[in-house]
């Protein structure tokens, strides 16, 4: 027999009765959706105990410290698969064939050059500008390119939207970067792998040959697939929020990177390198910490917590070993900052304030010593997350849409404003 709540009210109202839908796994969810015919709504402001929709894609038990993309462990996924392997998985539900693996795998080189006339949306951002700024601006400006003739519900649409973001999106990072730098931008090389091509792009100059060391494509590839998708999260929810109006989809995109960027969310791979800047010594790290536990303070221990996970997210773990295969690799396990973060983790993760409210280090905390440690600058941390949760966005987009029962999103709200008054002219209201 399926399970059903009863609501009753204190005044004797009649009750009503709502189903409760349990999914493959995780919590039952109470639906709501025939509450508003009773003359009700909810309230949960920051979606702390709502879920938005029904999803395939991706399942967290932030409690048991687990993640699986299309039931797929992340560790597995991590360590045996590549990022090409899990874009498809994510938008098509299901692990490529070896054909299919290279279809798509051609589908995105195919795709991977920018309009040329995008340079000139480049050249009009001001040489210093965030490379999120510019990630935004350039991923909107692709509405423009790509809007006539393009129908959302239309599967084969559909797909090529995905592969073109997917494509282009670390061209655009990339080039980002570059016009920070003042060096010429660089065309992509579809010889390369995906990480690999990224790191050209990113690194090459036209004066020096310029080879992407292979230890540090496949650990930059592993970072793509932990960044790949974390179900429905501030970003990904204003993709879809954003999408299910029918709205051009590469504006869409654009607006779950301008979720992204915040500190709360992905711009926090930024501000933990920051923070350890501003710490600059070991023997500085309770000062901080106490800083944390001051409410009063407003100031958190970036790259700690998570709404999701109340144990260690298993992507942050495996981070953490690729973060010590890379700077084994380059050399640099004596980093300073390194060395700052490892004390800054073990005193925090000691520490009852963080323990009794299951703190742990997230993705960000670990992702921008590694990036760092790779030569590339803290600006551009926030849109390399962008670059690898595309293929999470456009499959989230995508799985929205090929729903033809989906509604556009249209949350309620508890009015607490001013009750209806008469409308008082100019000359008539007091000083
Ligand atoms: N440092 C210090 N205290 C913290 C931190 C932190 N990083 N994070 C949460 N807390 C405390 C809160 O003050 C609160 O304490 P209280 O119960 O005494 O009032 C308690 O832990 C719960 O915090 P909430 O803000 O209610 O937790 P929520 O789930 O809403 O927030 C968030 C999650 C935003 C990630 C939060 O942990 C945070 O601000 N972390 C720092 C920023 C960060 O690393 N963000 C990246 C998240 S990963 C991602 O988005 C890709």
């Amino acid at each position: 027999m399926k399970k059903t709540v009863t609501l009753t009210f204190s005044d004797g109202s009649p009750s009503i009765e709502l189903p409760i839908e349990q999914g493959t796994y995780g919590k039952p969810v109470i639906d709501i959706r025939t509450l508003g015919a009773h003359g009700y709504f909810t309230h949960d402001p920051g979606f702390t105990a709502t879920s938005s929709c029904t999803s395939a894609i991706t399942y967290i038990d932030g409690d048991e410290g687990l993640l699986c993309h299309r039931g797929y462990p992340i560790e597995e996924l991590a360590y045996k698969s590549d990022f090409m392997e899990v874009s498809y998985l994510l938008l098509h539900g299901e692990l490529p064939t070896a054909d299919q693996k290279m279809a798509f795998e051609q589908s995105i080189r195919h795709h991977t050059l920018l309009h040329d006339q995008m340079e000139n949306v480049f050249r009009g951002f001001r040489r210093s500008a965030h490379p999120m700024a510019v990630m935004i601006g350039v991923t909107g400006a692709m509405s423009a390119f790509y809007h006539d003739g393009m129908d959302n519900f239309n599967p084969k649409h559909r797909e090529i939207v995905a592969h073109r973001l997917i494509a282009k999106v670390p061209t655009v990072a990339a080039w980002a970067f570059k016009f920070n730098e003042g060096q010429p931008f660089v065309y992509p090389q579809n010889r390369l792998s995906y990480a690999a091509n990224f790191m050209h792009m990113m690194f090459s100059t036209p004066c020096e040959p310029y080879e992407p060391n292979p230890v540090l494509a496949r650990a930059l590839d592993r970072i793509f697939i932990l960044h790949a998708d974390h179900e429905q999260n501030a970003s990904t929810s204003t993709v879809r929020l954003a999408g299910s109006s029918g709205a051009n989809p590469y504006a869409c995109i654009a607006g779950g990177m301008a979720s992204l960027w915040g500190p709360l969310h992905g711009g926090a791979n930024e501000a933990v390198l920051h923070m350890l800047d501003e710490m600059g010594d070991i023997s500085r790290i309770p000062e901080f910490i106490a800083r944390a536990k001051d409410k009063s303070s407003g100031f958190r221990l970036m790259g700690f917590g998570h709404r999701g996970d109340k144990n260690m997210d298993p992507g942050a773990r495996i981070i953490r070993e690729t973060g010590d295969e890379v700077l084994d690799e380059l050399g640099r396990r004596d980093d300073p900052q390194f060395k700052i973060a490892m004390e800054l983790e073990r005193i925090a993760m000691d520490d009852e304030y963080f323990i009794e409210r299951k703190l742990y280090p997230n993705v960000d905390f670990y992702s921008g010593i590694i990036f760092r440690a790779m030569g590339i600058p803290t600006s551009m941390f926030t849109a390399m997350f962008a670059l690898a949760r595309t293929a999470g966005w456009v499959a989230q987009w995508n799985e929205m849409l090929s729903d033809p029962a989906h509604k556009i999103g249209r949350p309620r709200q508890l009015y607490t404003g001013a009750a209806c008054r008469e409308f008082v002219p100019l000359d008539k209201r007091g000083a």
